[in-house]
């Protein structure tokens, strides 16, 4: 029986839910080719970043007051290893086009930030450029006792609002977990700041401490499986509640890492880790597994799996909540070794 593996992703339809999110598995148009061929759904390329637009901007803004014609040796002398990574404003519209010519699928690009302001309208350019849609990752930190909550979610809308209002491309708003309410904030970003996707979870890569130098070093470790809880629980909680896509992230490694979050009610499941590691012919094993497992079971279509496992599907919803942690703690012996 053959299945129907298509789904829809902030309006967009996908022939099958995998997306290569943003990483250097997207950042040139050979990969992405290569991650087409072996069938992936879509990608998001890697983010560009606020600073990287705002930097450029500064630079504009100083040659123009200035005067000069040259930018001087800052033009291209800073943030060296972030052009590496995606090759800057400018080269980031090449990327779009590129990939779009060289792919039948759709390209999601990223925008990552941490503050309002008028970096945000760069937005329009990836939009010019070909975006199929726009991710925007907004990594923020909160780190002043004077900013509360509300006040932290009240900046996020302030960012998302401003990019919907720039384009007319869908805009996803990816997210870390680490919200007082996410009920709340994940309805607020939909209904009220226009989103029509969340991406859950961002993945927060923690600095490391190192003992010999007593420097606090950067530390980007490849995820696992074991990381995907998290989402799950959290999206099976959401599906009901938010009105628009929702796309599961960290921790997707195996075709039933895939089954699962479409189970608990994702639109579509998004990969780096695993395709970093084993290159993009893994997304073809995955998606033929994904595929089998569906068949025998009769299930299908992707459609008819989705969301069948959320909060408000299953028969016993308290698993998903609070009985889930007694029952947890109650399994573990209490005979210590
Ligand atoms: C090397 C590397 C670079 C990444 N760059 C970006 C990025 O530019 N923008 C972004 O939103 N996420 C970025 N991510 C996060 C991934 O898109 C993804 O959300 C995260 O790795 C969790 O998924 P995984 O478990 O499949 O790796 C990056 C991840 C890795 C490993």
């Amino acid at each position: 029986m053959s299945v129907d593996l298509s789904t829809h992703y902030l309006g967009l339809r996908l022939i099958n839910p995998l997306i290569a999110s943003a990483s250097p598995a997207t950042d040139s148009t050979d990969s992405i080719m290569r991650l087409a061929d072996a069938g992936i759904g879509a990608v998001v390329l890697p983010s560009l970043f606020e600073e990287q637009i705002t930097h450029i901007e500064t630079e504009i803004a100083r040659v123009v007051e200035s005067g000069f014609a040259a930018f001087g040796e800052a033009a291209e002398g800073f943030l060296p290893e972030m052009v590496d990574y995606n090759l800057g404003p400018d080269g980031y519209l090449t990327m779009i086009e590129s990939a779009r010519s060289a792919v039948g699928i759709p390209v999601i690009a990223s925008l990552n930030g941490a503050t309002p302001g008028g970096w945000v309208r760069h937005a329009e350019h990836l939009e010019s450029a070909g975006a199929s849609a726009i991710e925007l990752n907004l990594y923020m930190l909160a780190t002043d006792a004077e900013v509360d909550g509300r006040g932290m979610e009240d900046r996020y809308m302030e960012v998302v609002r401003s990019v919907v209002d720039t384009v007319t491309v869908p805009v996803a708003v990816k997210l870390t977990p680490f919200f007082s309410s996410l009920p709340a904030i994940a309805r607020r970003l939909v209904d009220e700041g226009g989103a029509a996707g969340l991406v859950l979870f961002n993945r927060l890569y923690q600095p490391e401490i190192d003992l010999d130098t007593l420097t606090v070093e950067p530390n980007l470790r490849l995820s696992t499986s074991a990381e995907l809880n998290l989402p799950l629980r959290w999206i099976a909680l959401l599906r009901d509640i938010v009105d628009g896509s929702i796309a599961a992230t960290t921790g997707i490694h195996t075709a039933h890492d895939v089954l699962k979050a479409l189970l608990v009610g994702a639109d579509a499941a998004m990969m780096a880790s695993a395709i970093l590691r084993l290159g993009p012919g893994h997304v073809a094993s995955v998606l033929a597994a994904v595929e089998g497992w569906m068949s025998e079971r009769d299930y299908r279509s992707v459609s008819q799996l989705k969301g069948s496992m959320s909060l408000g599907s299953v028969p016993d919803p308290e698993s998903f909540v609070r009985a889930n942690y007694l029952h947890e703690m109650a399994s573990w012996s209490t005979e210590l070794p």
